[in-house]
C-alpha cells in the first residue's frame, strides 16, 4: 500500500520554500532547541536509533548504531567530525540534490542534531561542484541559522559550539565513496582509503569523523519532531529495523519520473505503475535497476527465495520481486540491493548489451585505478562488451566476461568493484540469448538501442 509523506517534501515547490520564514512556520528546528536543551549526548544516541533509519546513502547501515560508533571522549584536545555525503553521482539518483535545493533547513538543522549526538563540532557538507543551486542554497541557509543564533558558539544558548562548511568536491563518482571522500576533503587525490581504521576511528584529518549521506542527516530532525520510534513505525519494514519514510525515485522507461517522499514498504509495480504512471508506450518491463547502476538488474519474472522459516524475511518467499516492499534486506533476498534506492526501468526494446556497455564505460572512466582488478577489469568488461556488439567477439570471450567480472569480486580497496561486477554478472546471466545473439551475428550495432517510445 503506497502511503506518502511530506517531511521533506513539503517545502518543495513553494515560493521562497527554502528560507528559514517557511522551515519554521512549518516547526522547524523545534527538534534541534530540544534536543540541545533537554537531552544529554547519550540520549540522543539512544533515540536516534530507534529511528531505524537505515542509511540512504546506499550500504543501508543503521545510522544510529553508527553514530554510537563514535569514541565517547575526542582525543586530548582534538575534534570530531561529522562529514556529509552530497556527492550523488550514482547514476539514475538526484534526491539529495532536491533536498538541498528545496529545503536547506532540514540539513542545517540535521547537522545540527548529529554533531551533538556523535560529540562533533563541525560539521562539513561535501556537494559536487556542479550543483551551484544545491551550494547556494545551503551556504544561505547556514547563514540564516547563524543570524538567528542556532548555530555558532552558542546554539539555542547552549554551550556546545557547532559549525557547518560546504565543501564541493570536482565531481568525480568515487568522490562519494565515503573515505576518497574524506581524502578530497583534505585536499588530496580522491581515492579510497583501506578500511581498518574506519571513519570513527580516524577520519577526516585523522580525527573520528561519522559519514553520513544527506538524506540520511535531513531526515533526522522530523525523527526526533515525531518521536523516532513513532517515526519508525511509518514503515511497512518496522519490524525488520527498515523504518520510517525515504525519498523513492522512479526514472528510465516510465511516463512520470520522479522523486516523491514515502513510507518506506511501496512496492516496485507500485512505484513504476501508480507513482510512476506506467512504463512508456505501454511497454512491458524488461528489467528493473532497483537503486542506481551499480546495483544488480532484476527481470519482472523473478521470485523472492527465503527459505529459512525462522526469519520475518520469510513472509515474501515466493513472491515476485515487483510485489516486495521495496527495503534493505527484501532486495537483498532478491538477491540485489536498494541502494540509493531510485528505480530504474528498462522497457521491452532496450537492448540489454549496449546498455551493459554503457555502464561499463562509466565504469571504466570512474575507477580510480589504485586495484589492478578494478582498474583493468572494469576496462576489460567494456572492451569485450564493445567487440560483442560490433561483431567482433567470439562464445568463448563471451564466456570468459563472467570470470573477470568474477575476478573483481572481494579483491579491491572498495565497494566500487563489487559495484562494477555484480551489476556485469547480472547482465550477462539475465539476459544471455541476446549477448549470444551478436556473437553469432543474428543482431548488430545497429539493431541496439536504448530509448523507446
Ligand atoms: C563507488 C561508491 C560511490 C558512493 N557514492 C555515494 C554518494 O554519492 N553519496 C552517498 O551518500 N554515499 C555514497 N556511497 C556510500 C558511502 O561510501 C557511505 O556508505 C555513505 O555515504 C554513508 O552514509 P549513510 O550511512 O548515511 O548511507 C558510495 C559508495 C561507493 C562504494
Ligand atoms: S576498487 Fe576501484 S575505485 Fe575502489 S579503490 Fe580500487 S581501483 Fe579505486
Amino acid at each position: 500500500m503506497i502511503k506518502t509523506c511530506n517531511h521533506l517534501t513539503k517545502h518543495y515547490g513553494k515560493p521562497n520554500g527554502w528560507s528559514l520564514d517557511a522551515y519554521e512556520r512549518e516547526g522547524g528546528y523545534k527538534a534541534a532547541r530540544r534536543v540541545l536543551t533537554e537531552m544529554t549526548r547519550e540520549q540522543v544516541t539512544d533515540e536516534a536509533k530507534k529511528a531505524n533509519i537505515r542509511g540512504r546513502g546506499g550500504a543501508g547501515f543503521p545510522m544510529g548504531v553508527k553514530w554510537s560508533f563514535m569514541p565517547k571522549q575526542a582525543p586530548a584536545g582534538k575534534p570530531m567530525y561529522l562529514a556529509v555525503n552530497a556527492d550523488e553521482s550514482e547514476p539514475g539518483t538526484h534526491k539529495d540534490r532536491t533536498i538541498m535545493e528545496e529545503n536547506p533547513h532540514s540539513v542545517v538543522e540535521g547537522c545540527i542534531i548529529a554533531c551533538y549526538g556523535i560529540g562533533a563540532n563541525k560539521a562539513w557538507i561535501y556537494v559536487r561542484d556542479e550543483l551551484h543551486l544545491a551550494r547556494e542554497r545551503l551556504w544561505a541557509a547556514i547563514k540564516e541559522a547563524k543570524q538567528k543564533g542556532y548555530l555558532g558558539a552558542n546554539p539555542f544558548g547552549k554551550a556546545y559550539p557547532i559549525d557547518i562548511v560546504v565543501h564541493t568536491g570536482g565531481g568525480t563518482y568515487i568522490c562519494g565513496e565515503e573515505t576518497a571522500m574524506l581524502n578530497s576533503l583534505e585536499g588530496k587525490r580522491g581515492e579510497p582509503r583501506l578500511k581498518p581504521p574506519f571513519p570513527a576511528q580516524a577520519g577526516a584529518f585523522g580525527m573520528p569523523t561519522t559519514v553520513n549521506n544527506l538524506e540520511t542527516i535531513a531526515i533526522v530532525p522530523t525523527a526526533f519532531e515525531m518521536g523516532c520510534d513513532k517515526f519508525s513505525q511509518q514503515s511497512a519494514l518496522h519490524d525488520l529495523k527498515d523504518g520510517g519514510c525515504r525519498l523513492y525515485g522512479v526514472n528510465g522507461h516510465v511516463k512520470k519520473p520522479q522523486v516523491i517522499e514515502l513510507a518506506v514498504g511501496v512496492t516496485m509495480r507500485e512505484l513504476i505503475y501508480d507513482i510512476g504512471g506506467g512504463v512508456t508506450g505501454d511497454r512491458e518491463i524488461l528489467g528493473v535497476i532497483p537503486g542506481g547502476s551499480s546495483t544488480p538488474v532484476l527481470l519482472p519474472t523473478e521470485t523472492i527465495h527465503a527459505p529459512d522459516e525462522k526469519s520475518p524475511l520469510h513472509r515474501f518467499h515466493g513472491v515476485n520481486v515487483l510485489d516486495v516492499p521495496l527495503g534493505v534486506d527484501t532486495m537483498r533476498i532478491a538477491g540485489t540491493m536498494l541502494g540509493t534506492c531510485c528505480v530504474t526501468v528498462m522497457a521491452v526494446g532496450t537492448c540489454p548489451v549496449l546498455a551493459m556497455e554503457n555502464l561499463m564505460q562509466f565504469y571504466r572512466h570512474e575507477s580510480c585505478g589504485q586495484c589492478t582488478p578494478c582498474r583493468e577489469g572494469s576496462a576489460w568488461l567494456k572492451r569485450v562488451v564493445t567487440k560483442i556488439l560490433d561483431g567482433e567477439s567470439s562464445m568463448e570471450e563471451l564466456n570468459e566476461l563472467h570470470d573477470i567480472a568474477n575476478s573483481i569480486m572481494g579483491n579491491t580497496i572498495c565497494a566500487f568493484g563489487e559495484g562494477t561486477a555484480m551489476p556485469a554478472m547480472a547482465f550477462l546471466k539475465k539476459y544471455r540469448k541476446d549477448f549470444e545473439k551478436y556473437v553469432r551475428g543474428e543482431k548488430t550495432r545497429k539493431d541496439a538501442r536504448l530509448t523507446v517510445t
